[in-house]
């Protein structure tokens, strides 16, 4: 029915078939030296955003608390956020790992290349871009497209936790290794993760991870066991399997 879109996935044919992960300490003090003109250095204390902080936040509210965090080093460097896009009435969340050069640039996730094969997926399952809502696990981007540090995604981690509370998805789908591992707090690698349900720490909203949109471009074979996924992310949000 979605050839097109299946198209769009690089996928000519088709067979039918079948965390807190990591609570930030209660508050995380960090001390920031900055250096003065006469050499002098002071010491500005920086609150690393923990669940309580951001707790009563709405949208708007979280939004603006991501845009003046300076929790972790990113702040520094990056140009802008990329706090999400989408419907914020969504039962579809995607989470992917961090934006990067584009998606800085025009303050949005998933634009660049990558951002193309997303789209040709999420409308493989017959859904459009602006019915699910899409964020990442980072909202600053981490120079050189370097992988994100732990330290990193702990200071960002309590942003993403309000964000899902706040849109309370039917499901969540993770892109890639570096948000699966992450959101689901574990080290197990992608083949032992993709296409099998979990829950997000301490909720009943279920999880399902696959391989990122850039590993696929690499490894378009893949495509397939990708489609499997989010075929199994499909038949959860139809209220066929839980
Ligand atoms: N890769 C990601 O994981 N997220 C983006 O927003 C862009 C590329």
């Amino acid at each position: 029915m979605h050839d097109q879109y299946l198209q769009a996935m690089g996928i000519t044919r088709w067979v039918r078939r079948e965390s807190d992960p990591v609570v930030v300490n209660d508050i995380v003090e960090q001390v920031a030296p900055q250096v003065e003109e006469n050499n002098e250095v002071e010491l500005t204390v920086i609150q690393t955003p923990d669940s309580h902080m951001v707790d009563d936040l709405d949208w708007h509210g979280l939004q603006q608390q991501v845009s003046s965090c300076i929790a972790c080093d990113l702040h520094a460097t990056r140009s802008q956020v990329v706090f999400g896009a989408g419907s914020q009435q969504a039962d579809w969340m995607i989470i992917g790992e961090a934006p990067g050069a584009e998606e800085e640039q025009q303050g949005l996730p998933f634009m660049g290349q990558s951002g193309q094969l997303l789209t040709g997926m999420i409308e493989a399952m017959g859904l459009k871009r602006e019915q699910v809502y899409i964020t990442n696990i980072l909202k600053c981007r981490p120079p050189e497209n370097r992988d994100p540090s732990k330290d990193e995604i702990m200071a960002c981690h309590a942003f993403l936790r309000r964000q899902i509370e706040l849109l309370q998805p039917k499901i969540i789908l993770v892109f890639g290794r570096v948000a699966a591992q992450n959101l689901l707090d574990t080290d197990k690698l992608m083949k032992d993760l993709h296409g099998k349900v979990f829950k997000y720490k301490d909720t009943d909203i279920p999880v399902v991870t696959t391989y990122h949109p850039a590993y696929l471009l690499r490894a378009p074979s893949e495509k397939r066991k990708a489609w499997n996924d989010l075929q199994v992310a499909m038949r959860i949000v139809a209220g066929e399997t839980s």
